[in-house]
């Protein structure tokens, strides 16, 4: 954690030992940027950067989000990628609504058992590290069909500064440069990584000097004039094919010619008079944010208020039950068959509410199996523009710089999402989920996610944009902005750094970052039978990224009524590289 990030939330504690109302926290996180006509949040300022430009030379929000996110595979290289894969959540001015799954599909030769060795054991770090952790990547179609379909300027007027950047180089801040060094001693296993990322002296690039990707620039620029065939029939390709042959992989050209990007229908449901527009399997990020809504829904969180115990009890308690369903009932739509109309029924949210005991803790031991860890290393950025076109993309290589090999002369960072399916029933992944028989590995079957790229309207308009990184915390993290602005009534500044709380049914724990709960809270919820986790474990609790719109604040917005104008962005302190900016 950064040591603006800990001086944030000392203040928070501070403030929050005396009681103050949310407007006078407002001050103790950067005010939310002001934009009129345009606003981008992203977790690397560069990216951030090239999609307002994008935005002031006329093009869309989408326009600005194929911009930014071929970028952030040059700019932010532990998580930006055009060897991954995400989801885009689209909501345009005139009201259409889409989801488009470019996430990573697992190989034709994977099999269930891939990770296992002949005892049935998993083999450690196989689905993590190297070619065999791969998924087929989807990034550049999934760009090319949002470009296509939705966007209006040529792919190569968007993919220009990405080049140029990765040409060229860029000078490095010290945020740019701690991602960096966070990653060197993953890099320097692999000799075409550590020739990219390091210097001849195997050190990382520091503050100050210039990180230049030329193979990058060079495979970028083809994709650039060729389109998406350059990357998966062409150069790219064979060489990741060849590289993957070379370090026990499985993927094949035939992989690369028959990824297909998909698109579904958002999933949506109402809260408070709220529309939330979301992720669909394969992922479970909007289902579950929804049936977490539905549950607490009844529940006057504002009134008991941020941080109190029964709030932290009602949210722990809708947590717990939802991420059971999660794990038990979710995967790939192509493969199985998701509950959705249950899991997003309002009586089946009043069904679980009638199990929750009020002022007592519930057991997890009585539900099934969960479980969990995160690190920082997807990514979320949010855009919209002066028409009102909303883009929300959560993209991911999955771990911290993905399975850390890059295939000679390409430059690409190559995903290890391979990782997301159920390796062996019961055991847990990176982020400790232990998952069922509905995320198996198939072959092209895409693992399930916990990315919630999300849009909310009230009365028809957008209201707000957010998601985050953060494992299978992103659920809990993007949530929880939600409930900040909605229950709680901070500015959306204050909405993404505000100390989070995260339970997902196994480990039987509420997590908490520092400060997140008063020490009388604490007493409280333990006396209501609660285990408290407040160790921290591990890095930072994503990069929430969030726009508003028509104020600051909730209450801003309904003082202006009518008048509300203006959008009020605003990136996560978590996310060290990352701004926020409108025009
Ligand atoms: O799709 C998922 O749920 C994970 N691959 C996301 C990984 C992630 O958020 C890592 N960084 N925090």
């Amino acid at each position: 954690m950064g040591l603006y990030t800990r001086q944030l939330i000392a203040s928070f504690a501070a403030l929050s030992v005396l009681a103050v109302s949310p407007a006078s926290l407002f001050a103790a996180v950067p005010a939310p940027v002001e934009g009129k006509n345009g606003m981008v949040v992203t977790a690397q300022h560069l990216a951030t950067d090239v999609g307002v430009e994008v935005l002031k030379a006329g093009g869309n929000a989408v326009d600005a989000a194929v911009a930014v996110a071929y970028t952030l595979a040059v700019t932010y290289p532990t998580a930006g990628n055009i060897g991954g894969g995400g989801f885009m959540t689209l909501r345009m001015a005139d009201g259409r609504t889409d989801f488009l799954d470019f996430r990573e599909k697992a190989p034709l030769a994977a099999t269930k058992t891939m990770y296992l060795d002949d005892k049935g054991e998993i083999v450690p770090r196989a689905s993590l590290d190297g070619y065999l952790a791969v998924g087929t990547p989807g990034t550049v179609k999934g760009l090319e069909l949002a470009r296509e379909k939705y966007g209006s300027k040529d792919r190569a007027t968007l993919m220009a500064p990405a080049i140029a950047l990765a040409r060229d180089g860029f000078t490095l801040t010290q945020g740019d440069a701690s991602i960096l060094a966070g990653g060197a001693k993953r890099l320097a296993k692999d000799p075409e990584a550590a020739k990219i990322f390091l210097k001849s002296d195997g050190t990382p690039y520091g503050e100050g000097e210039v990180l230049k990707q030329p193979d990058l620039a060079r495979v970028l620029g083809e994709i650039s004039a060729k389109g998406p065939d350059a990357f998966y029939k062409g150069f790219a390709a064979d060489s990741i094919v060849k590289a993957s042959e070379a370090g026990k992989g499985i993927l094949t050209k035939a992989d690369f010619e028959q990824y297909k990007v998909r698109e579904f229908k958002p999933v949506e449901c109402d809260y408070r008079g709220y529309h939330i527009i979301s992720s669909p399997p394969p992922s479970s990020g909007g289902v579950i944010i929804c049936e977490i809504l539905n549950i607490l829904e009844a529940y006057p969180l504002a009134s008991q208020g941020y941080g109190a115990a029964s709030t932290v009890s009602q949210m722990a308690e809708a947590m717990r039950y939802a991420y059971v369903d999660r794990n038990a009932a979710l995967g790939d739509p192509d493969f199985v068959k998701n509950p959705l109309p249950k899991m997003l029924d309002k009586a089946y949210a009043a069904e679980i509410r009638q199990k929750i005991d009020p002022g007592k803790a519930g057991k997890s031991a009585d539900l099934k199996p969960f479980g969990g860890k995160e690190s920082t290393e997807t990514t979320h950025f949010s855009i919209l523009d002066g028409k009102g076109n909303a883009v929300s993309v959560t993209y991911t290589l999955n771990g911290s710089f993905g399975a850390g090999v890059v295939a000679p002369g390409t430059g690409i960072l190559l995903n290890n999402e391979m990782d997301d399916f159920t390796s062996k029933p019961g055991v847990p992944n990176l982020y400790g989920l232990v998952q069922g028989e509905a995320n198996a590995i198939a072959p092209q079957k895409t693992p399930l996610s916990s990315m919630s790229p999300t849009i909310i309207t009230r009365d028809g308009k957008p209201f707000m944009v957010i998601g985050s990184p953060g494992g299978s915390r992103i659920i809990t993290i993007t949530l929880e902005a939600i409930l900040n602005v909605v229950d709680f009534g901070m500015d959306i500044s204050m909405a993404v750094n505000a100390p989070r709380i995260h339970h997902q049914w196994q480990p039987d724990k509420i997590f908490y970052e520092p400060y997140a709960l008063s020490p009388d809270t604490i007493k409280l919820l333990q006396s209501m039978g609660y285990t408290l986790d407040g160790g921290n474990d591990g890095p930072v609790w994503g990069q929430a990224a969030g726009i508003l719109v028509g104020g600051k604040s909730l209450a801003e917005i309904d003082k202006a009524g009518a008048k509300a104008t203006g959008m009020f962005g605003a990136i996560d302190a978590r996310a060290v590289a990352g701004s926020a900016k409108g025009y």
